[in-house]
């Protein structure tokens, strides 16, 4: 028996800790109810008299060895809890985590969904990679009709499929499927081929909106742009249409805003005529109508679509439209939530 003190005293000596959870087990391990050191003074109780002389005093040392290294453990863990093997200084400031803001594309393209579904539009969305039928065709583009130069188009899967030149093939899905009354807004990507520029790019957004129902007239479209382009561009804002063109409205126009920069009085970015150009609309065509199986003598409505980017660019005063894809953080972090 001993023999053992003298090894479980060398195993003591030995142990050292900074991990709570370690000493607690090795004071367990020696002192713990069916510890080594309890168990020997079970032991000890059997040894015959001549020999507990001889045993009793080691075998307290030993305890008091045990009992010792624990406690002086624990007392430098409380004195120093969070030190470890390494000197890190836990009271230093935290590196911080960067957050992120909205994209100034999403800001706006938000505003012009809040603005709309407040009058009761609802949101539809369709696929990047369109059909003919849908992006040219039911919108009332003839084949081999000069107007589908109007968008030049990236083709894929020779000629059948393409990249959706507008978000007007969206106004063709939700018609197929639903019936009117319908008053919906398709936010989204379109593309062009087109050489990028700062007042042009391959890829760009738009949110198209059309309203179809009995009797709907061009009077409520000129009310409906108008309520928008006062809530996005400011009360005073004033509109004008000018009478366009698009294969899929008749009659078609496109809407200016006055200028927000000059207050009409002219500058660079009305090219001093005191408009800026904001959107194409019109009403629907009725062979758009019948393409979609909705019948023109009952039903009319009409259509819009504007380009985010030139929104954007006009709200935030932006002169370049490559600047909102090159996500530059130094651009991007000038916008905020909105
Ligand atoms: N799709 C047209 C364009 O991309 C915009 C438009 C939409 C015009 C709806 C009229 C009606 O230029």
């Amino acid at each position: 028996m001993l023999q053992t003190i003298q090894i479980i005293s060398k195993e003591i000596e030995a142990f050292s800790s900074k991990d709570a959870k370690a000493i607690e087990s090795f004071r367990i391990k020696m002192l713990g109810k069916n510890g080594i050191i309890t168990d020997m003074f079970e032991q000890f109780r059997a040894v015959d008299p001549a020999q507990k002389k001889e045993l009793g005093k080691p075998l307290n040392d030993l305890k008091q060895l045990a009992q010792q290294k624990i406690q002086a453990l624990l007392e430098q863990l409380s004195e120093n809890p969070e030190s470890t093997d390494t000197d890190v200084d836990y009271s230093l400031p935290g590196i911080p985590a960067p957050l992120g803001s909205r994209h100034p594309i999403s800001i706006i393209n938000k505003q012009i969904l809040d603005i709309f579904s407040s009058i009761g539009f609802g949101v539809a969305e369709g696929p990047e990679v369109e059909d003919d039928w849908h992006n040219f065709t039911a919108l009332n583009f003839p084949e081999n009709h000069p107007a589908r130069d109007m968008q030049d188009t990236f083709f894929v899967n020779e000629g059948q499929l393409a990249l959706r030149t507008h978000t007007s093939s969206v106004q063709i899905r939700v018609m197929e499927k639903h019936a009117p009354p319908l008053r919906v807004l398709a936010p989204g990507r379109v593309y062009r081929n087109e050489a990028i520029s700062a007042r042009a790019h391959c890829q760009f957004h738009q949110v198209e909106g059309f309203y179809v129902d009995k009797q709907v007239s061009f009077a409520d479209l000129k009310q409906t742009l108008m309520f928008f382009a006062e809530k996005m561009f400011g009360e005073k804002t004033r509109i004008r249409l000018r009478p366009s063109y698009f294969p899929f409205t008749e009659p078609s126009a496109e809407m200016d805003v006055s200028c927000m920069f000059c207050e009409q009085k002219g500058c660079n970015i009305c090219k001093h005529s005191g408009w800026v150009e904001i959107l194409g609309c019109g009403m629907i065509d009725p062979a758009v109508l019948n393409n979609c199986g909705i019948d023109p003598e009952e039903y009319s409505g009409f259509a819009f679509g504007m380009g985010v980017e030139r929104i954007a660019m006009l709200k935030y005063g932006v002169n370049d439209l490559r600047l909102f894809f090159e996500n530059d953080l130094r651009v991007l972090q000038q916008f905020t939530f909105a």
